[in-house]
């Protein structure tokens, strides 16, 4: 079953890679990604599907065409194009990191390291924060951070590994703690952002910025919890991290609907016109994959996460991939990108298919994504 879903999207890919040389996916707004340059947070995903297809298949046209970006990505952060934003690690980790670990080249850890060091100078040492949007001192956004920046962390601790200088470990370390403490909530349901005092670090606030309301929880914000904090254990040995990516995942297994694929948020009033997002479910999906390798084999969690990632999968596979469609430039249907602000509420979401894909390699192969060694 995933071997079919796999070769169905792996050729999906190809097709991008063929029809759009060069260019890179936007957000799609009609079922088609828009194909442009290296300015959003979302271009590292069609690389990072190029290294998984090439690992898979062990075919150099992935391999070549990942490898062809990476002076676009170079050049984006030397000229720092729209990177006024924390989603360095996603666009670097699935281009350069992933790079230097499969083919070892120098050039791409160099760029890497330069990434990270791009998300380090977003560290906003009086608020103990990665400021996630816009410039230092955005009245709106100085002591802003957002559950995503949980994926972006990987980065930072990979360079960590690979010069040993601590700054990165502290930074990506005290940044997860804050997560945890503020964002993840007593029943571990999420806030999807939090504001802090940018002068002194007082905790402000919860809010939202692409959930249903302020106290809500955005179930791709949940999802991002899930993975991340199993990841922020991995790195760091922090039995908390752990704990808190399992309760997170309990939470999102426990609020699913009938067909087990998560609507965009777990507190909006659910009727038959209400957008899932698909994405949430595919990243979670991952995240169950790293917590099911990161628990002991007797582990009492192992049977509900064992078969909430079967159920999740299977329906994903079944009801949510585009394998009726064979011209289809995305691979997962009704994902949503920001449903309050009218954009993209039910359509293809390039991470939804990375992380999807990412999922059935590892289930198919063990392939892992590369946000560890
Ligand atoms: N990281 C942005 C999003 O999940 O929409």
């Amino acid at each position: 079953m995933w071997q079919a879903a796999i070769e169905d999207a792996i050729l999906k890919v190809k097709a991008n890679i063929i029809k759009h040389p060069g260019k890179l996916p936007h957000i799609t707004e009609g079922q088609c990604y828009e194909w442009g340059d290296n300015d959003d947070w979302i271009e590292g995903f069609h690389i990072g599907m190029m290294w998984l297809a090439n690992e898979y298949g062990q075919d150099p046209f992935y391999k070549e065409a990942a490898e062809s970006y990476l002076a676009n990505f170079k050049d984006r952060l030397d000229r720092h194009v729209a990177l006024d934003h924390h989603d360095i690690g996603f666009l670097y980790s699935l281009s350069a990191v992933a790079q230097w670990k499969i083919t070892g080249s120098e050039e791409a850890r160099a760029v890497a390291l330069s990434a990270a060091d791009t998300l380090v100078a977003r560290w906003r040492p009086k608020a103990g924060i990665i400021q996630a949007w816009g410039k230092e001192g955005d009245p709106e956004n100085g002591g802003r951070i957002i559950i995503d920046c949980l994926l972006n962390l990987p980065l930072l601790f990979w360079a960590y590994e690979q010069t040993g200088e601590k700054r990165y470990y502290k930074i990506a370390y005290e940044h997860a703690l804050k997560s945890q403490k503020f964002l993840v909530r007593g029943d571990a349901s999420s806030y999807h952002t939090f504001y802090f005092d940018p002068e002194n670090g007082h905790a402000l606030r919860g809010g939202t910025h692409q959930g249903y309301q302020d106290g809500s929880t955005w179930t791709r914000g949940q999802a991002w919890g899930i993975y991340g904090f199993a990841l922020a254990y991995r790195y760091t040995k922090n039995a908390s991290f752990l704990d808190t990516s399992r309760r997170m995942a309990h939470y999102f297994i426990e609020h699913l609907p009938e067909d087990h694929v998560a609507y965009w948020d777990f507190d909006v009033p659910v009727d038959s016109a209400t957008p899932r997002d698909s994405s949430a479910s595919a990243i979670t999906a991952c995240g169950l994959l790293e917590l099911l390798e990161l628990i002991g084999e007797n582990d009492p969690d192992r049977n509900v996460f064992e078969a909430a990632l079967q159920n999740s999968m299977e329906s994903l596979v079944k009801n949510y991939a585009t394998t009726d469609l064979p011209d289809a430039e995305g691979l997962l249907k009704h994902g949503s990108y920001h449903v309050r602000g009218d954009r993209a509420p039910d359509d293809y979401m390039i991470w939804g298919d990375y992380y999807y894909l990412e999922a059935l390699v590892r289930m198919e192969k063990g392939i892992k994504g590369y946000w560890y060694e």
